[in-house]
């Protein structure tokens, strides 16, 4: 069952055939419409992609591993140098639609390197069928990644802990299944924890307000919405003692790229004795980047600032900067949880310790 619907999948390859196609939740009608979309050429997955249709570091990985095979789907099969610059194309395509979450480029790589080295072994058609066979590991791979993560981190949290503040989305939607920082709420309460969540409704997209909060209530957890703005004040009525959320980009010393918030989040946390946590796969981690100054920011379009969600909500002609993540540095950051175990404290040794890095 899916941590969304217990009929809905996030990410879907309906049948088991090379010739299928990717079907997954338009998260950009949620809560008002549970409605999937189909995506049948690499243009509609790198649609789907910008526009956040299907957004969260892992689940864009897994989309971008699908739009790959269906990028050879329309590969000359009978012409080989056609054929693997098709694939390229598709790689390089993929790989434009957002900078800042890594797994989209760890996953289009790890794609597009077996695709490579098996020119010559294999023939093309046989090529694009054991690409979608690796898309498929990269989705389940996924989900027991985020079962560990949950198991881990529920552990981490103890019994003491009545509430938690989390920031963005980090849950089923965002992954393939159980979710990041949501699974570790998810198997506290499979444990059968009670505690409560505070859920940040993150602007400007308000991905806390429009899919954790759904999440959260389909699975019946005990949580309250509250504006960003208001972390400080939550914090002091001292309803909150841990913070939990994912990350887009760790980098090899522990800073972390999440959605824009984060970062105050974390200094709202240490003023208040609070431990921020970070609970993300080993797929987020880029170690070929020394700190997070080197993380590339997307910066996304002022109107979604200006006009949120169709009505226009700011003067015309006002400037307007719009980072969609910003990064949490390391000493802020209490523990990473991943699906290896846990890095506390988290720093570059540690880092490679817990991911077993050599
Ligand atoms: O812009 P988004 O919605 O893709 O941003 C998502 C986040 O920042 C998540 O917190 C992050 O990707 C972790 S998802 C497990």
């Amino acid at each position: 069952m899916s941590s969304t619907d217990s009929h809905l999948e996030t990410l879907q390859w309906p049948g088991c055939a090379v010739e299928g196609y990717l079907v997954m939740i338009d998260q950009t009608m949620l809560p008002g419409e549970i409605k999937q979309i189909e995506c049948r050429d690499v243009e509609t997955v790198w649609e789907a992609i910008k526009m956040l249709r299907v957004r969260g570091a892992p689940a864009i990985g897994i989309a971008a591993a699908y739009g790959y095979v269906i990028g050879l789907q329309s590969a000359d099969p009978h012409d080989d140098e056609a054929y693997f610059a098709t694939a390229s194309q598709t790689r390089d395509h993929l790989a434009a639609s957002r900078p800042t979450a890594v797994n989209l480029f760890w996953a289009l790589d790890r794609m597009h390197q077996l695709c490579l080295s098996l020119r010559g072994e294999l023939t093309p058609s046989e090529i694009t069928a054991r690409m979608l066979d690796e898309a498929r590991a990269i989705h389940l791979e996924d989900r027991e990644m985020c079962r560990a993560i949950g198991k881990f981190g529920a552990e981490l949290l103890g019994d003491e802990v009545q509430g938690v503040l989390t920031h963005c989305n980090a849950g089923g939607l965002a992954t393939a299944e159980y979710g990041t920082a949501l699974s570790v709420f998810f198997t506290a309460q499979d444990q059968g924890r009670s505690f409560h969540v505070f859920v940040d409704e993150t602007r400007p997209l308000l991905q806390g307000a429009r899919l954790t909060a759904w999440e959260l209530l389909q699975r019946g957890i005990d949580a309250t919405l509250i504006c960003d703005s208001m972390a400080a004040q939550v914090m002091k009525e001292g309803k909150i003692q841990a913070v939990v959320t994912g990350a887009d980009r760790i980098a090899a010393n522990g800073d972390a790229a999440n959605k824009i918030g984060t970062y105050s989040v974390a200094v709202l946390a240490r003023a208040h004795g609070i431990p921020f946590y970070i609970a993300a796969p080993s797929s987020t981690f880029d170690l070929s980047l020394q700190s997070g100054d080197e993380i590339p920011i997307e910066e996304r379009q002022a109107e979604e600032i200006t006009h949120g969600f169709g009505r226009q909500t700011a003067p015309h002609g006002i400037q307007v900067y719009n980072p969609a993540f910003d990064v949490t540095p390391a000493d802020l950051i209490e523990a990473i949880i991943t699906e290896k175990g846990i890095i506390q404290p988290v720093h570059r040794n540690n880092i490679q310790h817990v991911l077993q890095v050599t």
